[in-house]
């Protein structure tokens, strides 16, 4: 049974755990025990470490199960691997994003629920886009971060729906391109499109193929292209009702006659999502929204929400055409 003083004092403290992991991160250590054996002094050494603080933060990552020690030796366990650069399923620039300034404005949040406003932009002068914009290393993480979940959220899409309809489809802010590029393998005969800001399309080096495409621009801007199918995935929650109404303007100006928009988001109320809208009204002054709530949004450019989708346990597909 729950002892609720107990589970109190554990939540207090649970920030002690991710933070240990976070740190760990940033000074390399799991990259540095998969690549070569270490014991606890070649490891100190290695990094430069102190002794003391090392001692308890590897006792830890034992005790956590993201190390294992055998006769002195580290090596890394299921866990900690993901926390590993280089491997295929990697979380360590999740891990990384998800401190820093998310925490910094997590810390301010009694400044959003007095103001409405993000804390973030308070404490860093700047929207958060811009923000990233104006710090390649920042921009270069939080994309990173992306791709590392667009792996594991993107990988049904193309068997959820069914796109051999279309001859073009675009992914506007598309990141990384992980999503278009599992549509564009999987539909050898569509045109697809990746489309992000010229700093974000530049951090991936990505190679053109006969069915896939890259454009750079800005969504606030006209765009001149066309395409029959448009995925606004996890784009609409970063603004408020006023920028998505021009963000779906623009993108209705680019659609052909009957074109689709595929909406991707965490509906609210449909799971836990409550935290996910805080941590959106701390960092973008926006908010995970309802079905009915990205109805009337669409109304602002004549479309509706004609079907929908269940991409994975989080995210939802909204097909949206103008019915007009
Ligand atoms: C939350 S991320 C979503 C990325 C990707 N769609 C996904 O689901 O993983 C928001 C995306 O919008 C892009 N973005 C932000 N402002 C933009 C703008 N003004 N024009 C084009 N893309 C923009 C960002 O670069 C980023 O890739």
């Amino acid at each position: 049974m729950e002892n609720p003083h107990q589970t109190l004092k554990n939540i207090f403290t649970s920030y002690w755990h991710f933070l240990a992991l976070q740190n760990a991160c940033k000074l390399d250590i799991f990259d540095v025990i998969s690549e070569q054996k270490y014991t606890f002094f070649s490891l100190k050494n290695e990094l430069k470490l102190a002794e003391k603080p090392l001692f308890y933060l590897i006792s830890f990552l034992e005790e956590e199960q993201y190390i294992e020690i055998k006769n002195d030796f580290f090596s890394l366990t299921q866990k900690g691997i993901l926390l590993t650069k280089n491997h295929p399923e990697s979380l360590k620039n999740a891990c990384l994003l998800w401190g820093e300034e998310h925490l910094n404005a997590w810390q301010n949040l009694d400044f959003t629920l007095k103001t409405q406003k993000p804390a973030f932009e308070n404490l860093y002068q700047l929207p958060f886009f811009e923000y990233l914009q104006k710090n390649p290393k920042k921009l270069e993480n939080y994309h990173l971060a992306m791709c590392e979940y667009a792996h594991e959220d993107y990988k049904n899409m193309a068997e959820i729906i069914d796109f051999s309809t279309h001859k073009t489809i675009t992914d506007i802010g598309g990141s990384s391109g992980v999503l278009i590029q599992n549509i564009a393998k999987k539909n050898p005969k569509i045109n697809c499109i990746l489309f992000d800001l010229p700093e974000v399309i530049s951090i991936f080096k990505h190679q053109k193929k006969d069915n896939f495409d890259i454009i750079s621009g800005d969504f606030f801007e006209k765009m001149y292209f066309k395409t029959d199918a448009i995925i606004l995935s996890r784009i609409l929650h970063d603004w408020n009702d006023e920028n998505c109404c021009i963000i779906l303007e623009n993108c209705k100006e680019i659609l052909q006659k009957n074109g689709i928009i595929y909406i991707i988001e965490n509906l609210q109320n449909e799971q836990k999502t409550h935290l996910l809208s805080l941590n959106m009204m701390l960092m973008c002054e926006s908010f995970e929204r309802t079905k009915e709530e990205y109805q009337k949004l669409l109304q602002y450019i004549d479309f509706e929400i004609i079907d929908t989708k269940k991409l994975n346990n989080l995210q939802t597909i909204l097909i949206c055409k103008n019915e007009l």
